[in-house]
């Protein structure tokens, strides 16, 4: 991969750009399994007008860009990445508006915040995100859910999905250029959509009221299931793999059934609470998460002749 002049580059931002710029900038603490090498430049755009210049500056010289939400549900390579990483972490990118019956998020606004506003306005509909520690630029492109029944039927396959109450997204595409989306435009399936290649800048989504109490009871309840099937506080990225197209068993039971609950590559091992959990043990490096990735995969295809997909997302120079 061609190496970014990033010192040129931030001289030519120097005009325009308000927000922050980073060059030689480890990724590591960006991600939730804390693994992720260096990103020759990463920006902190301040608003929708910074962001479009740099797109188009990134356009003229070919610069190839990621953006980062909070880094949950990816896995990066621990080398060099001559990438720019943009993460939308200004006041701008975490606005929240009501008006009646629609909400609108812009693309930095992390889960979190979403449901302590959700509380405390009486919003119903987004309680099932409860626990997905990601942000909502994120959460759309990844289409994130949990299954229905608050898990606890456990024979219904329905997700709820975040583009369940969407409305419209606002995105911005590889020239910088501001457009509208409807949600059929944006093509979600289970965990995906065609947004990859865009920029969630904000979306608007349906709301229900209801009471601080009914919300507040119902999130406790996501996070208490959460807490019951999933590890706590550990380095994951979530999910390694998809379940099986078909709702019929599940990757981490098939991963369990393999016998591979506690397996360890160096300091990468599969989760002993759920098994489609890789868990960083401390200093995991990219390779052996990618070495344990592909052993499940194997075992699980020779015991069952499932072939599980990946649900979280590699960057390294292969996948750029
Ligand atoms: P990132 O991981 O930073 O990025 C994911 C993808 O989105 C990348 O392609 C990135 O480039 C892109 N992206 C991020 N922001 C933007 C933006 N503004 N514009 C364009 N592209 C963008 N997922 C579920 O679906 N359900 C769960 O129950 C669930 N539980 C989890 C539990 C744990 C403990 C963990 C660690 C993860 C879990 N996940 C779950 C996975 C993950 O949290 C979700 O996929 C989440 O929505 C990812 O959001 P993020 O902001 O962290 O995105
Ligand atoms: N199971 C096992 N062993 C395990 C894990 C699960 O046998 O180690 C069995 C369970 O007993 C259950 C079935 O598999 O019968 C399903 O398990 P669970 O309810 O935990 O759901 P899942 O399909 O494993 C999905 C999402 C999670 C989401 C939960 C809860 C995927 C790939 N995963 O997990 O999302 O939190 O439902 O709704 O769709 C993520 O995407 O990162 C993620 C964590």
């Amino acid at each position: 991969m061609k190496a970014i002049k990033a010192l040129d580059i931030i001289r030519e931002m120097e005009s325009f750009f308000k927000g922050i710029v980073q060059i030689n900038k480890s990724l590591c603490g960006y991600t939730s399994i804390k693994i992720g090498g260096i990103a020759a430049l990463f920006l902190e755009p301040q608003s929708n007008i910074d962001l479009g210049l740099v797109i188009q500056l990134f356009k003229l010289n070919n610069i190839p860009f990621r953006v980062i939400g909070n880094g949950t549900n990816l896995l990066i390579d621990d080398g060099r990445l001559e990438i720019a990483v943009i993460k939308l972490s200004s006041l701008f990118f975490k606005e929240i508006l009501l008006k009646e019956n629609v909400l609108y998020l812009r693309g930095g606004v992390t889960l979190a915040q979403l449901l302590n506003f959700s509380i405390k306005n009486g919003i119903s509909g987004f309680e099932f995100l409860a626990g997905i520690p990601g942000t909502v630029g994120g959460a759309l492109v990844m289409n994130a859910g949990v299954r229905n029944s608050l898990w606890a039927a456990r024979v219904e396959e329905s997700f709820l999905c975040v583009s369940d109450t969407l409305i419209e997204l606002e995105v911005m595409d590889g020239q910088g250029e501001i457009l509208k989306l409807t949600k059929s435009d944006a093509g979600f399936v289970y965990r995906g959509s065609k947004l990859n290649d865009l920029i969630v800048l904000g979306a608007s989504f349906k709301i229900k009221k209801s009471t601080i109490k009914n919300v507040a009871e119902l999130v406790k309840t996501f996070l208490k299931k959460r807490k019951m099937f999933q590890p706590k506080c550990s380095r994951s990225a979530g999910c390694v793999f998809k379940n099986p197209p078909g709702g019929g068993i599940s990757a981490g039971e098939l991963i369990e059934k393999s016998e591979l609950k506690g397996w360890r590559i160096g300091q990468a091992q599969v989760s002993e609470i759920h098994a489609n959990f890789i868990i960083n043990q401390g200093k995991a490096t990219f390779s052996q998460v990618c070495e344990l990735m592909d052993f499940v995969q194997s075992k699980v295809n020779q015991n069952f002749g499932v072939k599980l997909k990946p649900e979280i997302e590699i960057w390294n120079e292969q996948g750029l």
